[in-house]
């Protein structure tokens, strides 16, 4: 059956969110893709399918934005069955180790992953609530998230705010069973050549990767009870 699906950061015709939007809509599914500048990847996208994308401009990293998103939508959606934040933000400063990377930048990175995706499912959490079956959201988060297997002394930004991103998942998994019509999870999707650069790498396009999750979806809506940070590979991995 056919569903609404919201995509967050979706403007890069090589990041994952770009191809999550396109496998979904091969599948046959209403689209909203999210961004905050004019796409022309997504504007050849919806000469192909018209009506089932809908673009909406919105900076997760500010409430208003996201709110203004939010009532836009509902305008033209009576409901939502999936919500992805996949939007990323790192400061320059994302590969240096603590003793030289400008700390000040850090809050700029948790606002944006961490804040800016319980933004997003505050503003879209009335339209989820109208989905017909089990409405899921799912946090794109990542290996460098996992407190207990960190090994790095860079990505200090980035790791803060994807480990602060699944305590989110964590706390709103608690918040959602009272009213058991929503399901979350935070996802490691893989590694992925979402640069596009041919020598990186990483053993996944971002189409192959959005395949790939589109059907890991799909095997954990009705998932309560299972561990909330999940691999693209469907196994469970350490918070
Ligand atoms: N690539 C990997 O191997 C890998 C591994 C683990 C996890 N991940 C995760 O997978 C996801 C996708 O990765 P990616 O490399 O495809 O991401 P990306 O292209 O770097 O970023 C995704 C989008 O986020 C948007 N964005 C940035 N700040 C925003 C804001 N304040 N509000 C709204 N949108 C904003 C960007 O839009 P603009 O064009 O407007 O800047 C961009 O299009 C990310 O969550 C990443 O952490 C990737």
């Amino acid at each position: 059956m056919s569903q609404n699906v919201l995509v967050t950061g979706a403007g890069k015709g090589v990041g994952l969110g770009f191809n999550l939007v396109k496998r979904y809509l091969e599948l046959g599914d209403t689209v909203v893709a999210t961004i905050r500048r004019r796409s022309e990847d997504l504007e050849q996208l919806k000469e192909q399918y018209g009506d089932r994308l809908i673009v909406l401009t919105m900076d997760i990293g500010v409430t208003a934005s996201v709110e203004t998103a939010a009532r836009e939508l509902e305008q033209k959606l009576d409901h939502l069955d999936l919500v992805i934040n996949n939007a990323v933000s790192v400061s320059p400063d994302c590969d240096k180790g603590f003793f030289d990377a400008d700390l000040d930048l850090i809050a700029h990175t948790v606002d944006v992953i961490a804040v800016g995706s319980m933004r997003v499912v505050k503003a879209f959490y009335g339209l989820l609530m109208k989905s017909g079956g089990t409405a899921l959201v799912i946090n794109i988060s990542s290996e460098a998230g996992s407190i207990s297997r960190c090994y790095r002394t860079n990505l200090l930004d980035y790791g803060m705010a994807k480990a602060a991103m699944n305590m989110a998942t964590m706390n709103l998994a608690n918040t959602f069973k009272e009213d058991g019509k929503i399901n979350i999870f935070c996802v490691h999707p893989g590694w992925i050549r979402t640069d596009g650069r041919a020598d990186n790498p990483a053993p996944l396009s971002s189409y192959e990767a959005a395949c790939i999750l589109q059907e890991l979806f799909e095997k954990r809506r009705e998932d309560r009870e299972g561990h909330r940070f999940i691999t693209n590979e469907n196994e469970d991995y350490p918070f």
